[in-house]
């Protein structure tokens, strides 16, 4: 189960200091990340904003642990990734993580039930047990009908909610979405965020978002908003009214996000 409830109120469940990130593939190496700072509490939903290239996904991929970072340091629930092998990292992301891809990447050849099954299998659960996970996650999002049914017989709503499911089913304490909304249609959107705050208040899952979507900004507790590599502004929600819930007992939230400079371009 999740953990937003239990001894980790006060330290932030992910974390990161001056975080520096190089893509050297190219003919010209681009420092995606700058020497970022970010903290993220349990029980949050927080999305990440800013201009193409700024270095969003980047940022997902180092704080969740599913690419490397060049400088800089970044804790789960207090364990320091660098230095940890791949397989603890694999390991930490099957247990305590799910993740939402932009462009959904369910495997085509699996039904939706076998999608969302597939991080049981990482995890080792199998069988029947395995299977009626998958169902209840498919049931939470709305889909449960559609099991049966491959990605290519399922509308884009249908399948971001199906990977979505996916980052669910292993009921992760913080789940991570690289543009959820992305290519959904409003109606589609508003359920996904219906769904997202819905987990959040009840599970206490902590979510982390990647968007362009202002409709995703609007239901998030707290903005950043990020240019060239860094976190440049960070805006609390008025929205979160009942938000701390877990984190009530004098734990106000902290952020170790840059405060904007005052002359900075809104983006
Ligand atoms: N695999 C890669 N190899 C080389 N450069 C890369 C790679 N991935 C990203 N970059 C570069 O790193 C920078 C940050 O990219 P990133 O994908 O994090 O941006 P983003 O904010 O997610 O953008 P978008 O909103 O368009 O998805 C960009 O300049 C991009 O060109
Ligand atoms: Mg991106």
């Amino acid at each position: 189960m999740t953990t937003s409830g239990e001894s980790r109120q006060s330290s932030p469940i992910v974390e990161a200091r001056g975080l520096r990130k190089w893509y050297r593939t190219g003919a010209v190496p681009v420092e995606a990340l700058r020497g970022l700072d970010v903290a993220v509490q349990a029980g949050e939903i927080v999305a990440i904003m800013g201009p193409s290239g700024c270095g969003k996904t980047t940022l997902l991929q180092c704080i969740s642990g599913l690419d490397d970072f060049d400088e800089g340091e970044v804790w789960i629930d207090g364990v320091p990734l660098r230095g940890m092998k791949d397989r603890q990292k694999a390991d930490l992301r099957a247990r305590r993580t799910g993740f939402v891809f932009q462009a959904y990447n369910l495997l085509p050849v699996l039904d939706a039930a076998e999608n969302v099954e597939l991080p049981l299998l990482l995890a080792g659960q199998r069988g029947k047990a395995a299977r009626e996970r998958a169902l209840r996650a498919l049931e939470a999002v709305g889909l449960e009908h559609r099991a049966r049914h491959r990605p290519n017989e399922l509308s884009g709503g249908q399948q971001q909610r199906v990977a979505i499911a996916r980052a669910l089913v292993n009921e992760p304490a913080v789940v991570w979405a690289d543009e959820p909304t992305g290519n959904l249609d409003s109606e589609s959107a508003a359920e996904i965020l219906d769904l997202i705050e819905r987990l959040n208040r009840e599970n206490g899952q902590t979510f982390v978002l990647v968007t362009h979507d202002p409709r995703v900004a609007e239901r998030a507790h707290r903005i950043l908003r990020m240019r060239d590599g860094l976190i440049v502004e960070e805006t609390q929600s008025g929205v979160a009214s009942g938000w701390p819930a877990r984190n009530q007992n004098g734990h106000p939230t902290t952020s170790h996000a840059s405060p904007a400079p005052s002359n900075a371009p809104e983006r």
